[in-house]
């Protein structure tokens, strides 16, 4: 029989040549589990004459004792090396930057847009929202404007290939003017209400983009005047610019579906843009035609509409020339919004 040393010998080769714990158990099992070879020989020394059997069991006892000691030396090894195996394929070098998160901003156009909604809601106007693809009636006809208006020309406006119930192609609306009629079809006088929107014209220059932001304002009563845009409009330019120190013009002009009809200016008393006028707005009294095509009585209602450049009031605003910078998506520009 091979003797107690060389099995021990043989184990111990065994339990240090495991490499996971696996192994390690299997290598336990086949020398200290049940059908073991030092369990055997535990079992064997019934078998032997009572003067060996002292010194023979004192011996398989220290050797299973030395294989006990040495298994739980192999299993904190490899228990061990595991977990360095673990941090090392985990490491993270906490010296490198951090990615950070990125903060979102509103875009400045949209601030301007929040912002109009809410002094205008300040002061009992109500806030519509209407199809930026529109019909050629809403767009045009029922604003009065006539067949060769040049607004009308494939060279200014963006046509799509769907067509109304009548077969006229739908249009990128040009201007926030059809919701005047939209809006006023549905709802009785007095009517009060603000459209802000995304327009679309075929031009592209630094003050002018294909896709651009307007908002239109209509109130229609008995007797809206003038003097009633006035009031509104400047209010309207003081509290959005936050200063009282500027002055508004009404300069005489033109649009199919106003009459009398004026262009709107401002100038600033004090700051960079100090004593120049800038055109800030059409408006006008809504022409009786269309008044007749909000589906009300020209001789009973009566009011005001205007419409103007969300962009133009936010350069303004903010001091912005190129009214490119706000689709570039540049973060380094949006970034000093947010
Ligand atoms: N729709 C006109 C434009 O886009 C602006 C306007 C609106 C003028 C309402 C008068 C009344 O230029």
């Amino acid at each position: 029989m091979e003797d107690v040393e060389s099995i021990v010998a043989r184990a111990l080769a065994e339990f240090s040549r495991a490499a996971d714990p696996a192994a390690l158990e299997n290598a336990k099992a086949r020398y200290l589990g049940r059908s073991g070879e030092v369990t055997a020989l535990l079992k064997g020394l019934g078998a032997l004459a009572p003067g060996e059997r002292r010194g023979a069991g004192a011996r398989v006892n220290a050797a299973k004792e030395q294989l006990e000691r040495a298994l739980e030396q192999r299993r904190g090894e490899l228990a061990g090396a595991r977990l360095a195996a673990r941090l090392a394929e985990e490491a993270l070098d906490v010296t490198l930057p951090g990615r950070g998160r990125g903060r979102g901003g509103v875009h400045p156009v949209i601030r301007t847009w929040q912002r109009v909604e809410r002094i205008f809601r300040s002061i009992g106007f109500d806030v519509a929202d209407g199809p930026e693809i529109e019909t050629d009636w809403h767009n045009f006809t029922a604003l009065n404007q006539p067949e060769n208006h040049p607004a009308r020309s494939m060279h200014d406006t963006f046509y799509v290939e769907l067509k109304d119930a009548a077969g006229t192609p739908l249009v990128l609306r040009t201007h926030t003017s059809p919701m005047q009629v939209r809006y006023a079809r549905m709802h009785e006088p007095p009517i009060k209400a603000i459209a802000p929107g995304r327009t679309y014209r075929v031009d592209s220059d630094a003050t002018h983009s294909p896709m651009f932001h307007q908002v239109e304002g209509l109130w229609i009563d008995e007797h809206i005047s003038f003097a009633d845009l006035k009031g509104v409009y400047t209010d309207f330019l003081r509290r959005f610019f936050e200063t009282d120190r500027l002055q508004v013009r009404f300069r005489p002009s033109f649009f199919p579906f106003t009459e009398p009809s004026a262009e709107i200016d401002m100038r600033f008393e004090s700051g960079p843009l100090e004593g120049k006028w800038l055109e800030i707005s059409g408006a006008g009294q809504v022409h009786p035609n269309v008044v007749r095509n909000f589906g009300f009585d020209p001789e009973r209602h009566i009011g005001f509409a205007f419409g103007s450049g969300l962009e133009r009031l936010t350069m303004l605003r903010y001091g912005i020339d190129d009214l490119r910078l706000f689709f570039d998506g540049d973060l380094r520009f949006l970034g000093q919004f947010a």
